[in-house]
């Protein structure tokens, strides 16, 4: 079976690192996502989660780093000073959120607890997680920049720091995948397929189990509880905007033997986002 091609890479855009800060000059609503709680609830519990989750992905692409390529050298450079300017942004992100009234404790421990739990696993195991979460950060990254009035307020720093991550998202998220292709050039095609679409799997289950969890703990510190706040929270994410619903076909591309992420050629929300900033007043730069 043919696995894994890499007739991509005519695709994969040159890597810009936009250092840029969001959110330091005011305070954070507590419901910033348009006054809407489960928004803001889903959001903030993604949010939660980046800082470790960027850690690990940052441990596991250096895991493999020796030996690639000199144009794979280069672009994992490039992921690691994007995702580590994402993780600070989020921890600043995360303290606003605290400042409105949110505890995200809980949240961190369980991240924790399960990065350590996957760490116990060979790194080659990390990377495959990695790839995974990274077809979600970049599914949903396509969803918040093709779509941003069904996410996001139509201004203000909190959105624009999602839709800087996203587009950094989507500009890095071959990355990950083709160290994975370097890290697993000796396998067999059957082999490589087995792991990523294991991981894909374990990875989804607790993925979507532990952000409904979050989501809810946090709408509970809202005093919004019960089955019906629950089916508010489904319906958001199946319904209406349904961001579960419109990534699922992205979501089941990864099974493809072919797959590979920029199969799902999005350069387009790249060339737009960048064109809307040369137009409008310059974001403060980070020192
Ligand atoms: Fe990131
Ligand atoms: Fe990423």
């Amino acid at each position: 079976m043919a696995v894994d091609s890499t007739d991509h890479a005519d695709k994969a855009p040159a890597i810009r690192v936009r250092n840029q800060r969001f959110g330091r000059s005011s305070a954070q609503q507590r419901w910033w996502a348009n006054g809407d709680p489960v928004a803001t609830a889903w959001l903030n519990a993604l949010s939660a989660t980046f800082p470790r989750g960027e850690t690990l992905f940052i441990d596991s692409v250096k895991a493999f780093r020796d030996g690639a390529p000199p144009a794979l050298a280069e672009e994992i450079r490039a992921f690691i000073r994007q995702e580590v300017n994402h993780t600070r942004e989020h921890l600043a992100f995360n303290r606003a959120a605290e400042n409105a009234g949110y505890d995200l404790s809980q949240i961190d421990a369980r991240v924790a607890a399960l990065i350590s739990d996957v760490q116990t696993n060979p790194p080659i195991a990390w990377l495959g997680v990695t790839i995974a979460l990274e077809h979600f950060t970049a599914m949903f990254a396509h969803e918040l920049l093709a779509h941003p009035e069904l996410y996001l307020p139509s201004s203000g720093e909190q959105a624009e720091l999602w839709r800087w991550h996203a587009v950094e998202e989507i500009e890095h998220k071959g990355v990950a995948y083709d160290t994975w292709l370097h890290a697993t050039r000796g396998w067999s095609g059957w082999k490589r397929w087995k792991l990523r679409s294991t991981l894909m799997l374990l990875t989804t289950r607790h993925f979507l189990a532990d952000r409904f969890k979050d989501a809810t703990e946090l709408l509970g510190q809202d005093g919004l509880t019960g089955w019906r706040v629950k089916a508010r929270l489904a319906w958001y994410l199946l319904g209406r905007p349904g961001i579960l619903r419109r990534t699922f076909p992205l979501w089941c591309a990864y099974f493809l033997p072919s797959f590979h992420p920029w199969k799902h050629d999005d350069r387009a929300l790249i060339r737009g986002y960048d064109a809307g900033q040369a137009a409008a007043p310059s974001p403060a730069p980070a020192t």
